[in-house]
């Protein structure tokens, strides 16, 4: 069985002081269902790059906060070198970062990321032993022309293309672009059978794709998570506006930890 992870992606929002705000309340509501004997999942919040050491820090100061892992939004494709703006794996890994996220939706829509740069991030990433999550997710346009399952399994398939067996380490998010910051959220059977599509390509290339974790994300909140998480190719959630607000994340968090029957 795989265990549920939950990741928030913070987005370009945050400051200093709301940083540390949300950094407490998550932590302590974490801290206080695990003294409470409650069921876990993993657990990640994805900082802007210049906010990660803040994380880090809060780590250290915070035993409750170890219950959480640090993630990036991104990474570069390139090791190190003249590349004005990037951020490299490496550097990544001094700063504690477990997961970076690579591939989103925005990054591919503003930075023109293609689906060949997301697989050499996936390569860097890997090869720092960071867990990249690669999300793909098809535009409201190409879901209506029919299209969505050759879209995802394209960008997918260059991911597995690169990577080999490796992919085995990687996680997957399947975020519809028309479900992201809409308030529109897949139905629970509509994500599982893209979810599904998306394990039997895996499983058709790699030996071990039971073991990836495949998350949904897109508008899931506090109120549609039990149910999108009760589906069995739903691994977890990567979470963007609801992550920002404590008590939201932490009820995802909880209906992660204990799935229901849908
Ligand atoms: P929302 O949860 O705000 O729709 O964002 C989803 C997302 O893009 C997470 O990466």
């Amino acid at each position: 069985m795989r265990r549920k992870l939950v990741v928030g992606n913070w987005k370009m929002n945050g400051s200093l002081q709301d940083n540390e705000a949300l950094l407490v309340a998550v932590a302590d509501g974490i801290g206080a269902a695990a003294a409470a004997g409650k069921p876990a999942c993993d657990v990640a919040v994805c900082a802007p790059f210049p906010y990660l050491a803040q994380v880090r820090d809060f780590q250290a100061r915070r035993a409750a906060a170890a219950l959480f892992d640090i993630g990036a939004q991104d990474v570069s494709q390139h090791e190190n070198g003249a590349f004005t703006g990037d951020v490299s794996a490496a550097m990544l890994r001094d700063f504690g970062v477990r997961y970076a996220i690579v591939g989103h939706s925005e990054r591919r829509q503003h930075q023109a990321e293609s689906d060949v740069n997301v697989a050499l991030k996936v390569k860097r990433a890997l090869a720092a032993g960071i867990t990249p999550i690669v999300c793909v997710g098809e535009s409201l346009r190409e879901r209506e022309a029919g299209m969505t399952e050759f879209i995802v399994k394209r960008q997918l398939s260059a991911v597995i293309h690169l990577n080999g067996p490796c992919v085995s380490e990687i996680a997957v998010a399947y975020e519809p672009v028309w479900a992201i910051g809409t308030g529109q959220t897949a139905m629970p059977q509509q994500a599982q059978a893209v979810h599904a599509a998306l394990r039997a390509q895996l499983g058709a290339a790699i030996d071990r794709a039971d073991r990836v974790r495949i998350l949904y994300g897109g508008s899931m909140n506090a109120a549609n998570a039990a149910e999108l998480l009760a589906q069995p190719d739903i691994d977890g959630g990567l979470i963007g506006g609801a992550a920002l607000k404590a008590p939201d994340f932490l009820k995802i968090i909880a209906a992660a930890a204990c799935p229901k029957a849908a």
